[in-house]
């Protein structure tokens, strides 16, 4: 999808898909980029052979344009100063804690929405720079909130979307931004504006009408079907609900291959082959409710529900804004539960939890997910959450249960689920006891409907329902 004169088809992302990581002895390397939205958009764009616009992941490098297994990167540069303030600070101290339901206090700095501007300026120069006439430009999440906006002023000929992989909060917790109104306004510079569920789109057309006097169509926002439309002169922006999802094919065929069910019975031997498995799979971020599961195990264990000797968790962490203040004091909470757990409750050479700060390949991953009888997903506010329907898309054996809290976004869809308010420990517990007891018939029902729905709703239809709404006369 490009031509000569620049791309068709380009994905502008705070990270690129990969990362580039400096090694001890000074060489570098890349490697996967964390985090849901390279999960979901990778596969798609790979197959589609679209560019992407992003950061590589460390500061002060100049890295120029390169092809990585068929996918154009345009690497963006951000300087130290630029990190800390646009990436750490207000993209992740102010917005991140503010669309979560202000689970941790926002701060509002000055300096760091200054630099927030100056980063979204650069990003949609970049993008200019790279997009074909009359190209498609989808740009992606919080960080870049201001760019449809800037990249309109740049290029009206271009066709301009842009997707919030984030909740979209509550419009009295958007209400204390001191800069609401410029990010409304950054964000109605696209064609269509797309979140994951109804409400955040009618959140965000309140916002239209109260913060610039504009006047949105009043009619409910369906899922993937009638948008909302805010006519701003002659251009008509459209915001709608797209709930994102996987590459659920992949994963399947993934966790049927010999070498994962051989890994799968590898992990379970490794663990001692116990009753049951208990696992857990998260960026380590204080929105993910790692605690809240931690704190019910070790209750039901303290009660004696759960029998030290024949359950086992993982909790697989991958390490996530290490500097910023919250998720450092969120790894020592996390890792003092840890080790009360297994200083009361384990043995010699038999933890009852396994505590991994790592990342694990996607191979290795399915492998956990199959080998787990029990998948704990408990978000105090998750805009989707992609961990559940992984989870789901690994298991065509239709074992295993999940326990899945009302908070993420995913609720909506994995009805059949055990749905649990992770604010409500002794509700966690009994949803945690009922699944740890499930009768094996009754569990082949629940994953027998979750399947359905993870199966036939992937990450194609997501991107193929977004981007023909974006242009309904070249649907995709
Ligand atoms: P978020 O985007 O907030 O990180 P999601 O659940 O939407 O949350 O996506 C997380 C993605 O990161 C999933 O694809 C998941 O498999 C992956 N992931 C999370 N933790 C790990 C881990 N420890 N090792 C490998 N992949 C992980
Ligand atoms: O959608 C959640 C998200 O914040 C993405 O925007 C981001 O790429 C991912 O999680 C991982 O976070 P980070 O890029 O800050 O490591």
């Amino acid at each position: 999808m490009s031509s000569e004169d620049g791309a068709d088809f380009i994905v502008v992302a705070n990270r690129l898909p990969v990362d580039l990581e400096r090694l001890p002895d000074g060489t570098t390397r890349w490697k996967h980029s964390p985090g849901g939205l390279v999960s979901a958009l990778e596969p798609f764009l790979r197959r589609n052979s679209g560019a992407w616009v992003g950061w590589p992941g460390v500061a002060d490098v100049d890295v120029d344009e390169f092809t990585e297994d068929g996918l154009r990167l345009y690497p963006v540069s951000l300087t130290g100063d630029e990190v800390r303030d646009y990436y750490e600070g207000f993209s992740n101290a102010t917005l991140w804690p503010l669309y979560h339901d202000v689970v941790a206090p926002p701060v509002f700095d000055r300096g760091w929405w200054d630099s927030y501007v100056k980063v979204n300026h650069r990003f949609a120069e970049a993008c200019a720079r790279v997009a074909a006439k009359d190209a498609t430009v989808w740009i992606q999440d919080y960080q870049l909130q201001l760019v449809p906006a800037i990249l309109r002023e740049l290029r009206p000929d271009l066709r301009i979307g842009f997707f919030l992989h984030i909740p979209f909060p509550p419009t009295e917790l958007f209400m204390q931004l001191p800069w609401r109104t410029e990010i409304v306004r950054g964000l109605l510079g696209a064609d269509l504006v797309g979140f994951h569920r109804p409400g955040g789109a009618q959140n965000f057309l309140w916002l239209a009408r109260r913060l610039l006097g504009l006047e949105p169509t009043r009619g409910a926002v369906g899922v993937r079907t009638r948008p909302g439309v805010i006519q701003l002169g002659d251009r008509a922006v459209r915001v709608g609900a797209f709930p994102i999802s996987i590459d659920a094919a992949g994963l399947d065929a993934l966790s049927r291959k010999r070498e994962t069910v051989a890994r799968t019975n590898q992990i379970r031997a490794d663990l001692g082959n116990p009753k049951k498995v208990i696992l857990g799979v998260d960026r380590l971020d204080y929105t993910k409710g790692i605690d809240l599961r931690l704190y019910a195990l070790q209750e039901l264990l303290s009660e004696g529900r759960v029998d030290p000797d024949e359950v086992v968790m993982v909790q697989l962490a991958t390490p996530s804004r290490e500097r910023v203040e919250h998720y450092q004091r969120m790894r020592s909470d996390i890792e003092q539960v840890v080790s009360r757990i297994n200083g009361e409750f384990g043995r010699v050479g038999r933890p009852i939890v396994h505590y991994l700060h790592q990342s694990v390949g996607r191979a290795e991953l399915s492998a956990f997910f199959a080998a787990a009888d029990v998948m704990l997903v408990t978000p105090v506010r998750d805009g989707m959450n992609l961990v559940c329907k992984e989870y789901v898309a690994c298991r065509h054996d239709l074992g295993g249960a999940l326990v899945l809290s009302e908070f993420a976004g995913a609720a909506a869809e994995l009805t059949s689920a055990f749905l649990v308010n992770p604010h409500d420990l002794d509700g966690v517990k009994n949803a945690m006891h009922a699944a740890l007891a499930i009768d094996p018939a009754e569990g082949r029902r629940r994953m027998r409907a979750l399947r359905r729905q993870v199966l036939t709703h992937d990450v194609d239809r997501w991107a193929r329902s977004f981007l023909d709404a974006l242009d309904p006369e070249h649907a995709h």
